[in-house]
């Protein structure tokens, strides 16, 4: 099969959306990262994006929807608060986890009593919804494992070959995954971190939502699997930006290996751009920024085939515990304190 590359003008959502209602599978831009689709009503079709991705039968999907309606039509016992909550945060980069309607098949939700569901505010990604005239089952655009897509060509990497088409809709906004929020048992529980934090649910519903403890077993099937980890091995360094800055280059300079280092606008001129591959990914204080440029890094790291990458860590806060939790989960737990 061959993926047609497409701009995401009108023309190619319609012919993504007319691909998605033929039981096809588009990728699209969203404002968090790039999602494949397929028609959520149909089960061969939700099937493929398995099957393209590699992803554990286990590991359910977001069903990514246009009208509150829809939210409504697939769900059950949703507490109040959940009202509040989307209707301030829709559409955006939050998925709500709610317990499903007996009616809603089983395919997308891998067999459990919840589905996961958002309404992305990307214009594309919401007119390919509305023209495809059906709900979409969309994970990010990625292999399994490999760090999500944040640009049209990330997706290409992936997939070509495997998919029918890609609407390139530029570099997302966010480049974090969405926020994921439990609301089926008694209090909110946040299973994934991301640019919706904890202080701005607690804004919009007047109560702090629970968080999944570090060391527990995830609600979250996605949650326990190996994620975003590019081929290199990487550690996270976190500390002041000399001290990190100083460990980074003292295990550098005795590695015979090839090493990446992911530095921040407060370290980029402490490393030796000629011994060593340097990305900058920001301004530490700017965790939406070090958000949006940090997959795109990882895979940058991979295109330049480093063996080993040191990653500054930021302060594990608002957007930046999102940025945390993906750098630990690329670093597989390789963490230092300095
Ligand atoms: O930003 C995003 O959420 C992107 C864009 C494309 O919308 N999508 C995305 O999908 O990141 P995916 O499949 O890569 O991650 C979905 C996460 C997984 O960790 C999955 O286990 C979890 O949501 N999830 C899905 N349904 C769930 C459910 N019923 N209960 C708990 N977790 C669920
Ligand atoms: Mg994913």
């Amino acid at each position: 099969m061959k993926t047609a590359l497409r701009a995401a003008d009108r023309s190619g959502v319609l012919e993504a959306a007319r691909i998605i209602r033929n039981g096809g599978l588009a990728a699209f831009p969203t404002e968090t990262v790039y999602g494949l689709g397929a028609d959520a009503a149909n089960e061969t079709a939700v099937g493929k994006i398995y099957t393209v991705k590699g992803r554990p039968p286990d590991n359910p999907l977001i069903l990514h929807i246009c009208d509150v309606s829809q939210f409504y039509g697939c769900t059950e016992q949703t507490p109040d608060y959940c009202g509040a909550l989307i209707s301030a945060v829709w559409p955006g980069p939050l998925t709500v986890v709610a317990l499903k309607k007996n009616s809603v098949p089983a395919w997308g939700t891998a067999g459990l009593p919840t589905i996961a569901i958002r309404m992305p505010s990307n214009e594309t990604a919401r007119l390919l919804i509305e023209y495809a005239q059906t709900p979409i089952y969309a994970p990010s655009a990625n292999v399994s494992g490999r760090p999500s897509p944040t640009s049209a060509r990330h997706v290409l990497q992936d997939l070509d070959g495997k998919i029918d088409i890609i609407l390139d809709g530029g570099p997302c906004a966010c480049g974090l995954e969405s926020t994921v929020i439990d609301v089926s048992g008694d209090l909110p529980r946040v299973l994934r971190p991301g640019f919706i934090t904890a202080d701005m649910i607690y804004a919009k519903i007047g109560f702090y939502p629970e968080t999944e403890h570090p060391l527990g077993k995830p609600k979250s099937p996605g949650m326990k699997y190996a994620h975003y980890a590019p081929k290199a091995e990487l550690t996270v360094i976190n500390g002041s930006p000399e001290r990190a800055a100083a460990l980074i280059n003292e295990r550098a300079g005795v590695e015979e290996k090839r090493v990446g280092i992911l530095a921040t606008d407060q370290t980029i001129d402490m490393y030796d751009k000629s011994k060593y591959f340097v990305l900058n990914a920001g301004d530490r204080s700017n965790a939406e920024l070090i958000g949006a440029n940090l997959f795109a890094a990882l895979r940058a790291f991979d295109d330049k085939g480093v063996d080993i990458i040191y990653a500054e860590g930021i302060a594990d806060a608002g957007v930046g515990s999102a940025v945390m939790d993906r750098l630990k989960k690329a670093a597989g737990g390789r963490v230092i304190e300095v």
